[in-house]
């Protein structure tokens, strides 16, 4: 199959583009380099520096059978204060995608959908027919994408499926470094954990009296190779007319506590740790089902935390320099 991966040149997109590729798929990956960095593409894909909103004129001469759809800003603290940035770029450059798709005769994507579309979903785990209710302008951007597929596939025949990741961490090690999380704002608790073992500031842990068994922020973890193999087998279920919404998270959850015990495991080194106030609609608890992912996927999550952390350390240690 020849695949088209936006945002392949970012964290996720680069590791499913080696794992696409390693499956013998060819693929285009388009990425505007906006968080992205052009050596994590991994060779053997062909890179154009694009944006999704400027695919049109260039789409119909690649022949693609179908597009993994990763292009997207992600930061939820942003969202709030640049939301114009959140709903232009997530929402309008995917409906410019699923345009193009359309003129072009692609009828088939995944989707990096997210569980911040959920918001603060009160029962656990988090089913997909939880209400959506999110919190930011970055988890709006993501169902709005999503309920635009809805539309599309109903109206237009396209093929999709929504993957709601929960949080993804982990790399994928490969004889020559891998790929692996280098973002320049980085908000993620195993690789700014991994930062504070080794010289950066402490990490900042927000809220300690939660009700939870120890106090800390319950999340699901997910490695990203085990997410990467839900995005292969997403591929092969696609069906026209139809859009499959997805949770893909462990169904278990592991406190912050937890995975700083994880890191110093890994490392040798216990994470320096500033005690912060909890910030505010950070629920205690956000573990997703992953029976749908089981059911339709086939699909279950191989790779526990201390192998998320671990691989993640080696990365953080061995990985290609930010470029
Ligand atoms: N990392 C997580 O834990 C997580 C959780 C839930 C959902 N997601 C979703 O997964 C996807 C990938 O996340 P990531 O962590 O790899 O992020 P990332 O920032 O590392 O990768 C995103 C890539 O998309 C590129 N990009 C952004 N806008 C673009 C555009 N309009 N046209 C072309 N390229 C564009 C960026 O340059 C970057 O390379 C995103 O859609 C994100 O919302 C991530």
């Amino acid at each position: 199959m020849r695949v088209l991966v936006t945002g392949g040149a970012g964290y996720i997109g680069s590791v499913v583009t080696a794992q696409l590729l390693a499956a013998g798929h060819e693929v285009v990956v388009v990425d505007d380099l906006s968080t992205g960095h052009q050596d994590a593409v991994p060779p053997g894909a062909v890179f154009h520096e694009l944006s999704t909103a400027s695919l049109d004129p260039v789409l119909g001469s690649w022949a693609i059978d179908a597009v993994i759809h990763f292009a997207a800003r992600s930061l939820v603290g942003e969202s709030i204060t640049e939301p114009s940035a959140y709903w232009r770029n997530n929402v309008s450059g995917t409906l410019a995608l699923l345009d193009s798709m359309r003129a072009h005769g692609v009828g088939s994507i995944v989707f990096s959908s997210s569980a911040a579309t959920y918001g603060q979903a009160v029962e656990q785990p988090i089913r997909e027919d939880a209400p959506a209710r999110p919190t930011s302008a970055y988890g709006r951007s993501k169902l709005a994408v999503d309920m635009a597929l809805t539309d599309y596939a109903t109206a237009y025949g396209i093929g999709a499926v929504s993957l709601r990741y929960f949080n993804v961490a982990g790399a994928l090690r490969t004889p020559s470094g891998g790929y692996g999380e280098r973002h320049t704002t980085e908000t993620h608790l195993i690789p700014n954990a991994l930062r504070a073992v080794d010289g950066g500031p402490p990490l900042q842990l927000f809220g300690a009296d939660y009700p939870t068994d120890d106090g800390t922020c319950v999340r699901d973890y997910i490695h990203v190779v085990d997410l990467g193999d839900a995005h292969l087998r997403a591929l092969g279920v696609v069906e026209p007319a139809a859009h499959h919404v997805v949770n893909l998270g462990s169904g278990a959850g592991y406190s912050v506590r937890q995975v700083l015990t994880a890191v110093g495991e890994v490392t040798g080194e216990e994470v320096p740790v500033i005690e912060a106030p909890r910030r505010p609609g950070d629920p205690p608890v956000l573990v997703a089902s992953n029976a749908a992912a089981a059911q339709l996927l086939g699909w279950r999550p191989e790779r526990d935390l201390n192998r998320m952390v671990a691989d993640a350390w080696e990365f953080h240690r061995f990985g290609r320099a930010a470029g």
